[in-house]
């Protein structure tokens, strides 16, 4: 983002020095590697930045480790000036913070929630204003630039407000505009989908072990093959069974690898796993 642009990002009249480019309130572990994904990449300097989080000494020692971002306790204070407001808190809490913060928001702010579960109507009428919403629902590659990101437009956000946050989020890797019926699925698939993938790596490294590798090499191994096929079917955009079959030889050894990911119902329980988050995450913000 340009700092000397004369208008905002957000299509407001450019404000003040003082304005902060980015507000993120709930700087928890997907707030901290938003923010410094964003820093990292120079998309913000830490000056146009604020953060808070709940407790005091929290704040403390994340001013610290986001060294020249002051990090507070004060969500009112912080997205006074703001341009865009980034929610990175549990759904639970959003409410109350939006009560909270709904009479300090400028009425250009852009404001994007990351909060699971949470609909973009619920946001605007907690709002009680105009205010653009954007919801976002980022994963935790961000940190090394492989994020996926899905974002859908609130009641009264416009497609620049849109195309704003895909922005954003575009600095920390992939990012898509979708509509916002499909963002339950997709915290369940993309949102979710790190956790589910990392059990899948550390049980091919541990399978590497009990078959003889040194841990660090089997790690090294199912990490760069797991990257290296999500990569060539990004690529190739081929469908996975094509690309699968290409490592299949007739009566090989893959075959019998193969054979045993069925008996044990690998497909299946993915897709069982992504079904009840799917069903969590619609349940989540009221419970
Ligand atoms: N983790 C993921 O992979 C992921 C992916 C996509 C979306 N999300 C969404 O991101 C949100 C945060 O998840 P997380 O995993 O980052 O949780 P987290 O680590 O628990 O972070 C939540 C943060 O909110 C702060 N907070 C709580 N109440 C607050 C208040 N009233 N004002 C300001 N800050 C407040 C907490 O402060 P303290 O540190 O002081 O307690 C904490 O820093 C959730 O809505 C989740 O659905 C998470």
């Amino acid at each position: 983002m340009s700092s000397s642009t004369k208008q905002g990002r957000t299509g407001g009249p450019a404000k003040s020095h003082a304005q902060k480019k980015i507000a993120v309130l709930g700087c928890g572990k997907m707030g901290t590697i938003l923010l410094e994904s964003f820093l990292e990449r120079k998309l913000i300097t830490p000056q146009e930045a604020i953060a808070t989080v709940q407790h005091g000494e929290r704040s403390q020692e994340l001013s610290r480790e986001l060294s020249g971002v002051p990090v507070g306790t004060d969500n009112r204070a912080a997205v006074a000036d703001a341009e865009i407001v980034l929610l990175c808190v549990k759904p639970q809490v959003l409410g109350q913070l939006l009560e909270e913060i709904a009479p300090a928001l400028g009425p250009t702010t852009l404001v994007i929630s990351i909060a699971a579960s949470t609909t973009t109507s619920f946001i605007q009428q907690k709002l009680g204003k105009n205010i653009p919403v954007v919801r976002a629902m980022p994963n935790t590659p961000a940190m090394v630039g492989a994020a996926m990101t899905a974002v859908c437009a609130g009641p009264a956000a416009t497609a620049q407000h849109v195309e704003t946050a895909k922005h954003l989020f575009e600095s920390v890797g992939r990012a898509l505009i979708v509509d916002e019926k499909h963002m339950d699925a997709i915290t369940a698939l993309s949102a979710s989908g790190p956790a589910f993938v990392f059990v899948i790596l550390e049980s091919l490294a541990e399978a590497g072990v009990k078959v003889g590798l040194p841990r660090e090499m089997a790690t090294t191994l199912a990490a760069q093959t797991l990257y290296g096929s999500a990569q060539l079917a990004l690529e190739t955009g081929h469908h996975p069974a094509l690309l699968k079959d290409a490592v299949t030889t007739p009566a090989g050894c893959t075959i019998e690898g193969l054979m045993e990911l069925e008996k044990g119902g690998l497909r299946v329980t993915l897709m069982n796993a992504v079904i009840k988050t799917t069903i969590r995450a619609r349940e989540l913000m009221t419970s």
